[in-house]
């Protein structure tokens, strides 16, 4: 699998950073996760969005290799000469400060951010799908920039080490009463055929797949409103699902071993499954090509 690391392409397994790199000393840094089919990039903007406002956030400078003309024939090399033009893939994308002597403030002398690329292949849990999937809750012990895809992800690892050590595919964040969003993926229920998920502000992220699902419910006329799931509600919601890159629609039928309704993917959680495949399918048909 090849690399792409500060401007040049190398083995992964030849890919190294200082130990002075602050993302290793204090993870200050952000990242991003793209999907690819047949060596399409799926929603390949919204994701260097995200990245910008990230890098805006932390105010580290953009770099070049990140601005859309550069970007494309990166993944396309790095995709290509991987082998994975065809079929399922992830893009991986992580910026840090650099590497300076420790301190706490951003380095006084000029430090270039560390930009890594690389790719993944990716096979999507279709038969958990057709069968739904567990979850867990846990307490949501994260930081109050969640809007940030920062590289600091030790709750999130925590709490997914939590869910797989109970058989779940993930652990549903409660903060404050109300369900925020899986440890990588956002979280909906359905009640009385509305969708709801918790808005988008600096307790989640705003994610890509979940604009996505926005937009597609939108098209069959489904409702969505923005406005969280309490903890205490999920026993009565009529279906839940999770949405992510790397999830796409994953419904969820069981929460702390309790069935969602009757245990088994819901009606409108089947049509979004559906609709999202197709929808990433006719996004990324084409292939050898990179939007
Ligand atoms: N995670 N919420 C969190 C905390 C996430 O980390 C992610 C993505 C999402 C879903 O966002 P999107 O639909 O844009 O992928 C929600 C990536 C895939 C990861 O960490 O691997």
């Amino acid at each position: 699998v090849l690399a792409y690391l500060n401007g040049s392409f190398l083995p992964r397994s030849s890919a190294t950073v200082s130990v002075e790199d602050r993302g290793f000393i204090f993870g200050d840094g952000v990242y991003e996760v793209w999907r690819a089919v047949n060596g399409r990039l799926f929603q390949s903007d919204r994701h260097i969005a995200r990245l910008v406002h990230g890098l805006g956030e932390l105010r580290i400078a953009l770099p070049d290799s990140l601005h859309s003309s550069r970007l494309g024939p990166i993944a396309d090399r790095l995709l290509g000469e991987s082998g994975l033009t065809d079929g399922e893939a992830t893009l991986y994308v992580e910026v840090t400060r650099g590497a300076a002597p420790r301190t706490h403030q951003f380095p006084t002398n000029p430090t270039a951010p560390t930009v890594y690329m690389t790719v993944n292949s990716f096979k999507p849990a279709d038969e958990l799908r057709a069968r739904g999937a567990a979850a867990i809750t846990t307490p949501d012990i994260r930081w109050m920039r969640c809007d940030i895809k920062s590289i600091q992800l030790l709750p999130n690892v925590l709490a997914k080490q939590a869910a797989v050590e109970k058989g779940a595919i993930d652990a549903l964040m409660i903060r404050n009463g109300m369900v925020t969003e899986g440890s990588h993926a956002n979280f909906m229920g359905v009640i009385d055929g509305v969708i709801r998920t918790h808005p988008t502000n600096h307790l989640i992220l705003p994610g890509i797949t979940r604009t996505v699902v926005f937009e597609i419910a939108a098209g069959l006329g489904i409702p969505v409103v923005d406005e969280a799931i309490a903890e205490d509600e999920i026993e009565d919601l009529d279906e839940a699902f999770l949405t992510g890159t790397t999830t796409d629609v994953m419904p969820i039928v069981r929460v702390n071993d309790r069935p969602i309704s009757n245990g088994t993917p819901g009606p409108i959680t089947t049509r979004l499954v559906t609709e999202f495949r197709a929808y990433l399918d006719a996004a990324c048909g084409a292939a050898h090509a990179t939007s």
